[in-house]
């Protein structure tokens, strides 16, 4: 990860290294080939490691509208994954394929704060709205993301997968460990454009019941403490598709864990339902 001397990471470790946490997750998406191009996006809210001298820096951009009222996050700061960015150069610099921002007064508005004027993801009014919702419900949340899981994605090309927990189930039965450490399952939003109010909308409704949810034909959204477990939740739910697809692949249906195999996980691991 480069941090250059002008960067206001430099002298900040701890707020480096929530970023660097990005920069490393960002590299695995691109090495797992779920970020093509400038594809999925990244936000942290990162309000507890900004000190007084960086909330009291000029703006280098903005203010800008969010597109999407967040009231209840006045005055916090986020690192968002720029626009048109690719994720593999974020990985290498993440203030460059990235940038700072702070949340207006008014609550509809933001401004960029450092290194550069990157303008921040076209999905922000999706990870604003949800950052905003973990407050309203008082979650330890920090972190989210929106990625293009090749398996995950194509199975959302098959109505009958759309139908609620279908997926959830097929998935949790394929590894004992999926349910384990996905233990909500995957929630579905039916398609909606990318960057739109009712897409944010969508997430939020799910989100009650699901850490990550599927935006049909388009890609996935997770949520979680940091963000290395937003991504785990993402990877142990595609391992789960991949190892469906290569038993179809090898021309059967997978018998999968039964309901009671999956019942005793729960009991033994904790776990909701
Ligand atoms: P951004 O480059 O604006 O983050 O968009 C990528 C994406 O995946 C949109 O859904
Ligand atoms: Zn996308």
């Amino acid at each position: 990860m480069v941090i250059n001397d002008n960067s206001v990471l430099s002298s900040r470790p701890a707020l480096a290294d929530e970023i660097g946490k990005v920069a490393e997750v960002a590299g695995y998406l691109w090495e797992k080939g779920w970020a093509e191009r400038n594809g999925g996006n990244i936000t942290v809210n990162i309000t507890e490691f900004v000190d007084d001298a960086l909330a009291s820096v000029p703006p280098v951009g903005g203010p800008v509208a969010i597109g999407a009222e967040v009231p209840l996050l006045k005055g916090e700061f986020f690192f968002c994954k720029g626009t048109n960015r690719r994720m593999r150069d974020l990985a290498s610099d993440p203030m460059s394929g990235g940038s700072i921002i702070r949340v207006m007064e008014d609550g509809l508005s933001y401004e960029i704060v450092a290194d550069a004027a990157v303008k921040p993801t076209s999905e922000l009014p999706s990870h604003l709205s949800v950052h905003n919702w973990f407050k309203a419900k008082g979650l330890p949340y920090k972190a989210s993301l929106h990625t293009h899981p090749i398996e995950l994605v194509a199975m959302s090309h098959h109505r009958p997968f759309l139908e609620k927990d279908v997926l959830t189930y097929l998935l949790w039965s394929m590894i004992p460990e999926t349910k384990a450490f996905c233990p909500k399952g995957l929630g579905i939003v039916p398609y909606e454009l990318p960057g739109s109010l009712k897409l944010a909308e969508g997430t939020i409704r799910e989100l009650e019941d699901y850490d990550v949810v599927m935006w049909e034909k388009h890609g996935v959204f997770a949520v979680d403490e940091d963000i290395m477990k937003a991504f785990d939740q993402v990877d142990v739910l595609n391992k789960a598709a991949q190892i469906y697809m290569s038993a179809r692949a090898m021309g059967f249906e997978p018998a999968g864990m039964t309901r009671a195999q999956m019942a005793e996980i729960s009991e033994v691991f904790h776990l909701p339902k």
